[in-house]
């Protein structure tokens, strides 16, 4: 304890109070011969990165950028910076202020690749932390995809919940993207001030780090918010629509980018489909007003299923959960739907570490659920290649064994939308009952009663 004080009024006397980096962590920019890291400080500090090859050539400078933002009546900076120009392949080091980090780049257009998948993470309850870092920092996966509800919460105790979470994962975050989407548990009654402060995605989207995609090698990947939909009482109607107005324009672009990207993922914290019934979440107005709409609201199913989307992975649930091929509730089950599914495989991977008991699951789940895991765990998602992706569950639990294993498999140039329209039904679940006041479940059961 007495060294680290000594160290930390070492850094206080040489760099001044509050302006020494915390929080340091990287993210795509969607160029990948680019790299962004994004810093915080608690005093006014006009700060560079100073990069380079490990081993090999000059530093080069990238020009940080800084805003003061407030919340709970604490300053924080925010700075961000933009590493251009890097090679593939390589290995870089980088230095802000007194601290240098490092970094290793990816190879050109990589064909394959593994991600570290989850949601629902809480900085007091972490139960997935130290295994996500330790085998990060081993090298098994590439970057992370963080599917919402982060630090439980961000903006807690006046934000200091939100940098101790940051700062517990800056040894992993530092050296590979950290890539994130909102959940409901982003929302700090100040828009989402925290998570728009504390992070950075590609651009391509609206710069509130809402939405936003990205290719990597064969996969276009595509962040979506559910929160547009979840706080639309709070936030109106604009956010969703101008989402969705994207989102159909960026699905359609990759659609018809097959040849060059052949699959498509997206990530989103509010899952389509549930089984748990611990809460009502599973059949709750919000929840269904992402998949299904609502009124003038256009829902994400369709879109998904007219652009052939091949993925989904969602949080929220704290449980993992796969699913067979569903298309608005008919779903595919036979032996071997993952192979050319005819529709999209979507996933729960919501169980990381959370401030809630287990996410119990119905006795008799959707018939399109195929897998269920309520241990804490997280995901390890494989692109082998531009025809095989592998997924893999980790229990944290059962001392990090793997407790769901399964492949999706696609013929090259195959796409499930042209099957879906020639398919004969897959099998369609049985009416159900709703709630007298859930008038979305009522119109949705009224539809599949005409259907049936
Ligand atoms: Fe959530």
């Amino acid at each position: 304890m007495r060294y680290l004080i000594i160290l930390l009024c070492f850094l206080y006397q040489c760099f001044g109070e509050g302006t020494v980096p915390d929080q340091v962590h990287l993210s795509f920019t969607g160029d990948m011969t680019e790299m962004a890291v994004v810093w915080n400080t608690f005093a006014e500090a006009s700060q560079d990165v100073y990069y380079k090859k490990i081993g090999i050539g000059a530093s080069s400078t990238a020009k940080g950028s800084s805003e003061a933002w407030v919340y709970g009546g604490i300053t924080r900076y925010r700075h961000k910076a933009t590493m251009t120009g890097l090679d593939y392949s390589s290995e870089y080091e980088y230095t802000i202020a007194s601290r240098t980090f490092s970094f290793k780049t990816l190879s050109n257009n990589p064909q394959s690749y593994k991600v570290c998948v989850f949601g629902d993470l809480g900085y007091w309850h972490g139960n997935s932390t130290e295994s996500i870092i330790k085998h990060g920092l081993a090298g098994d996966f590439d970057f992370i995809v963080h599917l919402g509800d982060i630090a439980y919460d961000l903006h807690t105790n006046n934000g200091q919940v939100g940098d101790s979470y940051l700062n517990v994962f800056e040894p992993l975050i530092s050296k590979m993207p950290y890539m994130v989407i909102a959940g409901n548990h982003e929302d700090d009654y100040q828009n989402f001030t925290n998570y728009q402060k504390r992070f950075s995605v590609p651009d391509n989207g609206h710069n509130d780090n809402q939405f936003y995609s990205f290719d990597l090698g064969p996969v276009h990947w595509v962040g979506v918010s559910t929160e547009n939909y979840g706080y639309y009482y709070s936030y109106g109607m604009d956010p969703v629509m101008t989402q969705y107005d994207w989102l159909k324009r960026d699905l359609t672009t990759a659609n018809s980018n097959r040849a060059a990207t052949p699959w498509i993922f997206t990530f989103q914290h509010r899952p389509f489909y549930c089984s748990n019934v611990n809460s009502a979440e599973c059949q709750s107005f919000e929840n269904r007003l992402v998949r299904t709409g609502w009124l003038d609201m256009p829902g994400l199913e369709p879109l998904f299923l007219q652009n052939s989307v091949d993925f989904g992975f969602w949080g929220h649930e704290h449980s993992y959960e796969r699913f067979y091929p569903v298309a608005d509730r008919t779903y595919w089950n036979d032996p071997n739907a993952y192979v050319n599914p005819k529709a999209p495989v979507y996933l729960i991977s919501g169980s990381a570490g959370c401030h809630t008991p287990d996410a119990w699951f119905s006795d008799q789940p959707w018939p399109w659920s195929a897998a269920r895991n309520n241990d804490y765990g997280w995901s390890i998602v494989t692109i082998a290649n531009r025809t095989h992706v592998r997924v893999e569950q980790i229990s944290i639990d059962k001392n990090e064994q793997t407790v769901d294993d399964f492949w999706v498999i696609k013929d090259e140039g195959y796409t499930h939308s042209g099957e879906m329209r020639r398919a004969s039904s897959g099998t369609k679940f049985p009416a159900q009952k709703c709630h007298f006041k859930d008038v979305a479940c009522q119109r949705s059961l009224k539809e599949i009663n005409e259907e049936l």
